[in-house]
């Protein structure tokens, strides 16, 4: 158990945040997999100010876990307006994340995400706006600086701690770098003992390995699964029970995968309805099989074949027939360098966003 402020969180595993990707249902399916704590999609805090219907439906959850709000802007008054206004509207808020890695250029060219990062006082002025107007915790998303040649986190993380923040996550790599190539923690080697608050650490954990490797060699508080978690939501338990008994739990099979991925999608459409869902489930649902070996073929049929949910459940059913008590194992998952172009190929952000 460790504590945000005053919010208890249970477990090292933070579910990161993705736009188009972590909404309400699929924070509520990967919760009792053993997240700690749950982040929100980056929300517009200029789009709260002015109400617009998109930004509203992200402030829409009802939960009983800790969850925190992530806000994007450049203004400090933006975004501490927009946390009090969006706690005024949903109770359930447990604390606000401000988002100061986002790299994708519509909103850097809005002075908003990495680019905060130029102005560390400005990170430290809106950490300390936001925790006057709204009374909670407050925690800032970053990364290593703009690129190799500029990585001022630590300028940024001083200033953060000036202005009493809560906690920070660092996604390990730079803006430049996007979300592709290697995140760099051994730049951040022992950083959690030079911090006064919690550490996150973000960057390519797909395995219980990939989080043991980070976690020991930053002493960080914590560990985000982010694009790890998907179709894998099993890894978050792997996490937190290697850091609560020291086990090692095996993987599941590919007939457990196979009931996540049914649930998963009846969660999703019935939050977004069928169609919404249903194109989400073709970037999503290959995932789930993409640690069985022989399943190769099927990915794509989930992906391209994928146009309703029985079509879904009818590809799902004939992979549980053939290949249900197959392991799902880390040897079969991507490579790191398959997981880049991976991402970038299946996992893009919404389109308002780029
Ligand atoms: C499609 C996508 C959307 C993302 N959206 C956000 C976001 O809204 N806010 C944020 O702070 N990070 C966002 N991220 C970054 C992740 O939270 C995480 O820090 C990053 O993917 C590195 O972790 P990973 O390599 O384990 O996936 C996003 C990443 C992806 C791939």
């Amino acid at each position: 158990m460790w504590k945000i402020g005053d919010v208890n969180i249970d477990g090292p595993v933070v579910l990161g945040p993705m736009s188009g990707y972590t909404s309400s249902s699929y924070r509520d399916f990967m919760k009792p997999f053993g997240v700690g704590l749950s982040v929100t999609e980056m929300t517009s805090a200029v789009g709260i100010l002015n109400s617009g219907s998109r930004t509203d439906e992200y402030l829409e959850f009802d939960r009983n876990y800790p969850t925190a709000l992530q806000l994007f802007g450049h203004a400090a008054e933006d975004i501490a307006g927009a946390a009090r206004i969006a706690i005024d509207r949903n109770s359930n808020i447990d604390m606000i994340d401000v988002n100061m890695g986002c790299p994708v250029h519509k909103i850097q060219r809005s002075g908003a995400g990495c680019v905060l990062m130029k102005d560390p006082v400005l990170c430290g002025k809106i950490v300390k706006d936001t925790k006057k107007a709204t009374g909670l915790p407050v925690t800032a998303k970053i990364r290593l600086g703009n690129d190799r040649n500029h990585m001022n986190f630590m300028e940024v993380i001083r200033e953060l701690e000036a202005a009493e923040v809560d906690a920070v996550t660092i996604h390990a790599r730079t803006k430049d770098q996007g979300y592709s190539g290697y995140p760099d923690y051994a730049i951040i080697q022992g950083l959690q003992d030079s911090l006064s608050v919690p550490l996150i650490v973000s960057g390519n954990i797909y395995t219980l390995d990939d989080a043991i490797a980070a976690m020991a060699s930053t002493n960080a508080t914590g560990v985000m699964v982010a694009r790890g978690g998907v179709g894998d939501p099993f890894l978050v338990t792997q996490i937190d029970e290697y850091f609560r008994s020291g086990r090692k739990l095996e993987s599941p099979t590919v007939s457990q995968q196979i009931e996540w991925c049914k649930q998963l999608t009846d969660m999703l459409i019935q939050e977004k309805g069928a169609d919404a869902a249903i194109r989400k489930l073709r970037s999503i649902a290959p995932k789930f099989v993409s640690g069985c070996h022989r399943c190769r073929e099927y990915r794509l049929r989930l992906a391209t074949g994928t146009v309703s949910r029985e079509s879904l459940f009818a590809i799902l059913d004939e992979i549980d027939s053939k290949m249900g008590s197959d392991r799902i194992n880390s040897d079969g998952r991507p490579s790191q360098r398959f997981r880049a172009m991976d991402s970038t190929f299946f996992m893009q952000p919404p389109e308002w966003m780029v």
